[in-house]
């Protein structure tokens, strides 16, 4: 199947069709959500949490958001893979954050990169799309800023609703191929996504955006604990992935395992 581009996400929207995301951060993962046809894959910093057991994004760095993206792009065959700019890897000026998007991009494999953040990080943003590095800007909630925005709260509500719009049309301007809202409420979503010309995507951001975006680990159940409400779980990986493992322990212990067809 032809790879996905981002002139087929733009088409997308034109033609008022929905595009799907997944996280993915290892290559059979991508493999098996590039084969089902997921459009595009995300190379999340929330591999700091759902692989690296950090209790926030903060912490991953460049050099180890580059080896999931690396794995990502190896099993990836049609999907677009977007590598996420961790936290601390562009804030500081243009010039890093252009180091940091060829590095996902060269190094990578990454075929785009997301950055959190609004109008203030459009010059980053501008920077990198004349770089060659295609851009989604990401508001709303933004994890990176999880203890500067006093905890995971929807954005975007009342009168931040004006400002949600004109960091998305500011990022747009800069030459975001997309933006991305996360827990944002459907409404103001919707005023976002109908002043775009370019696509969105939601995360907690209601349905009216071009495509939509979940955590694998979260949407295949195999995170423990509260789900976010706008998660939708479609299989209980935790209860499949447990009772097998109890299953092997139980067959070795009991001299089930190894049988004879599995003995030379
Ligand atoms: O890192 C991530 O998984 C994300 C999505 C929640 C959009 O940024
Ligand atoms: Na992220």
């Amino acid at each position: 199947p032809a790879k996905v581009r981002i002139h087929h996400l733009a088409r997308a929207k034109e033609e008022g069709r929905k595009f799907t995301m997944l996280t993915a951060y290892d290559a059979l993962m991508a493999e098996v959500f590039d084969a089902a046809g997921i459009d595009t894959l995300l190379v999340g910093d929330s591999a700091a949490n759902n692989m690296m057991g950090h209790a926030t994004t903060l912490p991953i760095t460049v050099d180890e958001m580059l080896v999931f993206s690396r794995s990502v792009a190896a099993g990836a065959q049609r999907a677009l893979v977007v590598c996420d700019l961790p936290f601390g890897s562009y804030e500081e000026s243009v010039e890093q954050a252009v180091r940091t998007g060829v590095r996902f991009m060269k190094e990578g494999g990454a075929h785009a990169v997301k950055i959190e953040g609004g109008a203030y990080y459009a010059d980053h943003v501008r920077a990198l799309v004349n770089a060659g590095v295609p851009v989604i800007a990401h508001i709303g909630f933004t994890p990176q800023s999880e203890h500067a925005l006093g905890g995971y709260r929807v954005q975007g509500r009342g009168d931040a609703a004006t400002a949600l719009i004109d960091d998305a049309r500011a990022l747009e301007a800069a030459g975001a191929f997309c933006v991305l809202m996360e827990m944002v409420p459907a409404e103001v979503a919707a005023e976002v996504d109908a002043a775009l010309d370019v696509p969105t995507i939601g995360i907690g951001a209601g349905s009216a955006t071009t495509g939509q975006v979940l955590v694998w680990q979260d949407m295949l159940g195999l995170r423990r604990g509260r789900l976010p409400r706008f998660v939708k779980q479609y299989a209980d990986l935790r209860s499949v992935v447990h009772d097998a493992a109890t299953a092997y322990r139980e067959d070795v212990v009991s001299g089930a395992f190894p049988a004879q067809g599995q003995s030379f």
